[in-house]
C-alpha cells in the first residue's frame, strides 16, 4: 500500500470509529450495552437481584421558570463502604447535562436536585453505586 492509500484508509477509519457509537445508540431506548456496561429495570444483568435499590427514580415538574428535577435512588449511605457516587442527568442524545456527586458522610440519602431551562423529551439519569455499577433511567419531560 502506497502512502495515499494508507491516509485514506487511516482517514475511512476514523470515521467509522466516530459514527458507529450514535449508530449503536440511534433509535433505541435501551441501548444495546444495557445489562453489560449499565443497567436497567429490563436489563439487569448480573445484579438482577440489585434493581429495586439502584435504579434512579425520576420526578419531572414543569414550572414557569423551567424544569425541576429530583433523582431518587433507594440505595443506604453507608460511609465509603458501600453507597451512592453520584447522579448523572443525560439529554435524548446521551449528553451530559450535569451530575451531583455525593458525599456519604454527610449526605445519608441518594437524592438530588436539578433546575434545567427549557427541555422537552426523553431525560436519562444515571446513579453510580461504588459496588453495584451504573444504573440508568429515563422520564418524558
Ligand atoms: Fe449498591
Amino acid at each position: 500500500m502506497d502512502r495515499r492509500g494508507f491516509i485514506r484508509m487511516s482517514i475511512a477509519g476514523a470515521g467509522v470509529g466516530i459514527i458507529a457509537p450514535q449508530v449503536a445508540l440511534a433509535g433505541s431506548s435501551t441501548p444495546s450495552m444495557a445489562g453489560g456496561v449499565f443497567y436497567t429495570k429490563d436489563a439487569p444483568g448480573r445484579w438482577s437481584k440489585k434493581a429495586a435499590g439502584h435504579l434512579p427514580q425520576i420526578e419531572v415538574e414543569k414550572g414557569q421558570n423551567g424544569v425541576a428535577v429530583r433523582v431518587t435512588t433507594g440505595h443506604e449511605m453507608l460511609d465509603y463502604q458501600h453507597y451512592i457516587v453520584k447522579h448523572i442527568l443525560l439529554d435524548q442524545n446521551f449528553g451530559f447535562i450535569d451530575e451531583h456527586l455525593f458525599d456519604p458522610m454527610s449526605e445519608k440519602a441518594p437524592i438530588s436536585k436539578f433546575a434545567l431551562k427549557e427541555y422537552s423529551g426523553p431525560l436519562y439519569a444515571l446513579s453510580v453505586c461504588n459496588k453495584h455499577d451504573t444504573w440508568m433511567s429515563v422520564a418524558e419531560v
